[in-house]
């Protein structure tokens, strides 16, 4: 295609890809947050990679085809890698990886098969980590390739890393690797963030970036990483000859590495490998978005060498984009369960990457105008993982002269309520980007979503008693708040004998079985835990971590219901009880207010102790460790601690079962002593109690 172009028309287009490539490396690399993507991404770079292959002259000294990455943000001290961390080139088809294969055998000026690894590409970042005798001492993001930032700190808060490499190991080790997060991490980390109204990651590996880089590293302790061996930088020695050896060596000497890596001896062979990995792409529980095929003796890699930023001897094999192009049929409106309207694109159906989509969400009505997305629209369409379909963007070319822009919606389609965007409350003078129904409990769908949410997994969990069972139980007036499905048994039997009403188990799709699991399953559920109690309320901004944090610190539902009650804040001045809420570390003005006013309603109340005469609710009991080897352990912690604040060591402690003291006595079990650590470092000696320092810490509780 570019060989048409003439060489103005070229250089226009190139200086275009330049800036837009730019932008998308700055938003993706320095502040973690992609504008494009990944396909969109390898696409534009391939047309400038193409423009420079036909017209030379217009190639720039800083063209993105010279490096691999961006370089350091600001912040964080550099590191000069001293063996550079390259890329991969990669294979888009089959084709291409016969072209791979050949050309090393060409290149090596060999006959026979050669043996190659085939492994997932994971979707996350490198990291370089760097051991010296066996101890990790420094470690490095791959940057620019050549100079990275150091990391050290972070990366020692990654539970799957060692800080010492176990059994044999050379002198001098550098394990590189991809730091990522699992799916089922990603989900509840953004879920915590929302609840705590922190920014939402667009996906684990951005949420992996985000939490690596961290100038706290404390926070990165709190966040859900994991680390995949797969290669190597300097090493002072090779204690094996073949790639598969080394990354089981690296398995040996204590990291997690990738079980689906395999030898592989053709073409064929990768080829049933990659699809062998694709399949189970969709469960494996993280993101992988190709595999990786290497040369695997390593005499061979060496003669193999490079070529300006990648491996001859390795490639990736790219899975194919999940996208696809479809029309928008019409746009409906979901209402949530805290009456949120969202606007959902009713899609053509269409198949990306396995599946049938007839759903895109669209968020609200801001992202619509954002990407001007109109009905009758032809849209790209994108499953990311095993997340919701989104809509990349329109294709304007298409757009029917008689596309219909859509409107705001001002009455709640379900009940007919105003529907109303309240003025943010974290952000005065700004609308909260959802606009909500104002019907409460008088919204037929609000009701229903609060007892789909009341059921589900985290909540009160009640096998059998789904989504399309309430809608069902709703319908038929058999359901309406939470109380109602408590009773829902003893109801079932009086409406059959005293008013002669069709018994459950005689409903379509029921029988006297089924009926009988789910009355069984119900009351299985009849006690439950505070946090948990509270988070099925569904009262808005009290999520998991919320209710947590209440049941933690009020321990029974009593005392909550009082503070609530009391707490309702409706004088110029907060009441004694708010401020006390908003003393609580972690919760938020906002939330506070949510629950007094929840708490403050007459008909939630209502509700609440119609379902009380149903369930019991347990009083807070801590999830401790009794089974750690410092539980029942009297522990001192002194002097500074590098890795943990003293806060979070007592909290750690706690958890584990230990008892966290300040003195040093005879019945001290464990003082963990940091540098700097005086007297009581003293004193525990003179009285021969077990001292460590806080590596030792970890490694004693790793076990
Ligand atoms: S090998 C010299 N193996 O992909 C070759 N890389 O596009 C070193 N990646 O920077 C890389 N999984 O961040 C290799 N199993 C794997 C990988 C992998 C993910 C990433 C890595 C690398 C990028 C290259």
């Amino acid at each position: 295609m570019t060989e048409n172009l003439s060489l103005k028309a070229a250089e226009a287009q190139y200086q275009l890809l330049l800036k837009e490539i730019s932008d998308a490396d700055s938003a993706y690399f320095q502040n973690d947050a992609p504008i494009l993507t990944d396909a969109i991404y390898d696409d534009k770079k391939r047309k400038l990679e193409a423009l420079e292959a036909t017209f030379p002259d217009i190639k720039v000294d800083h063209s993105p085809s010279n490096k691999v990455g961006a370089a350091p943000a600001e912040g964080f001290s550099k590191v000069n890698h001293s063996v550079a961390m390259l890329s991969l080139g990669n294979a888009f088809d089959e084709a291409d990886v016969s072209d791979f294969y050949g050309r090393i055998k060409r290149f090596l000026g060999v006959n026979d098969p050669i043996q190659l690894t085939a492994e997932p590409k994971i979707d996350g970042l490198s990291a370089s980590i760097r051991y010296e005798n066996g101890v990790l001492v420094r470690a490095a993001t791959r940057g620019d390739g050549l100079v990275g930032e150091d990391i050290t700190e972070n990366i020692k808060t990654i539970k799957s890393i060692p800080h010492r490499l176990v059994g044999e190991f050379p002198a001098l080790v550098e394990i590189r690797g991809e730091v990522y997060m699992a799916h089922a991490d990603f989900e509840a980390l953004n879920k915590k963030q929302e609840e705590l109204d922190k920014k939402i990651f667009a996906n684990p590996r951005n949420a992996a970036a985000g939490s690596l880089r961290q100038l706290d590293k404390n926070i990165t302790a709190s966040r859900p990483l994991a680390f995949y061996a797969y290669a190597w930088g300097e090493m002072s020695e090779m204690p094996h000859q073949t790639q598969y050896d080394m990354v089981l060596q690296m398995k040996a000497w204590g990291f997690d590495i990738n079980d689906l890596m395999k030898q592989c001896g053709s073409v064929d062979e990768l080829i049933r490998h990659y699809k062998q990995i694709e399949s189970q792409r969709a469960n494996l529980g993280y993101d992988i978005d190709g595999v990786v095929y290497k040369v695997d003796n390593l005499d061979l890699q060496e003669r193999l060498g490079f070529v300006s930023r990648a491996p001859r001897w390795a490639i990736a094999h790219k899975f194919p984009a999940e996208k696809a192009i479809t029309t928008i049929e019409n746009i409906d409106i979901q209402v949530g369960r805290t009456g949120v309207l969202t606007p959902v694109a009713k899609l053509k159906p269409v198949t990306v990457g396995g599946v049938v989509v007839s759903n895109a969400t669209l968020h609200n009505e801001e992202e619509i105008e954002r990407k001007d997305i109109r009905i009758g629209d032809t849209v790209i369409v994108q499953r990311a993982g095993d997340v919701i379909p989104q809509i990349v963007e329109v294709v304007f070319d298409k757009r029917p002269a008689l596309s219909i822009a859509f409107e705001p919606i001002l009455y709640c389609p379900v009940c007919g309520s105003p529907a109303i965007r309240e003025a943010n409350p974290r952000k005065k003078n700004e609308l909260d980007a959802a606009r909500r129904c104002t019907g409460g409990l008088s919204c037929d769908a609000q009701i229903v979503e609060r007892l789909k949410h009341f059921v589900s997994r985290m909540a009160f969990d009640i096998d059998g008693l789904g989504a399309k069972q309430i809608e069902s139980f709703f319908e038929k007036d058999m359901m309406k708040t939470p109380a109602d499905i408590f009773t829902l048994e003893i109801r079932n039997q009086q409406n059959h004998r005293s008013l002669g009403v069709l018994p459950i188990e005689k409903w379509e799709g029921w029988g006297q079985k089924s009926a009988d699991n789910l009355f069984k399953s119900i009351n299985e559920k009849r006690e439950i835990s505070l946090e948990r109690f509270l988070f099925s309320l569904g009262i808005r901004h009290i999520g998991q971590t919320t209710a947590k944090l209440l049941a933690k610190t009020f321990l029974s539902f009593d005392k909550i219901l009082t503070i609530a009650k009391l707490a309702k804040n409706e004088g110029l001045f907060p009441s004694p009880e708010f401020e006390e809420l908003i003393a609580i570390d972690g919760l938020g003005e906002v939330a506070a207010q949510s629950l007094s006013d929840f708490f403050s309603d007459a008909y939630n109340i209502e509700i609440v102790l119609a379902l009380l005469e149903e369930i019991t609710i347990l009083d807070f009991a801590d999830e401790v460790d009794h089974a750690s080897p410092v539980a029942g352990k009297i522990v001192v912690f002194t002097g500074s601690l590098q890795q943990m604040t003293r806060d979070e060591a007592k909290a750690m402690a706690e958890r584990l079962g230990a008892k966290v003291s300040n003195s040093i006595s005879k019945k001290t079990d464990l003082l963990v002593a940091g540098p700097g650590a005086g007297s009581k470092l003293k004193k525990a000696t003179d009285l021969g109690v077990k001292t460590i320092d806080e590596e030792g810490w970890f490694v004693l509780i790793k076990q």
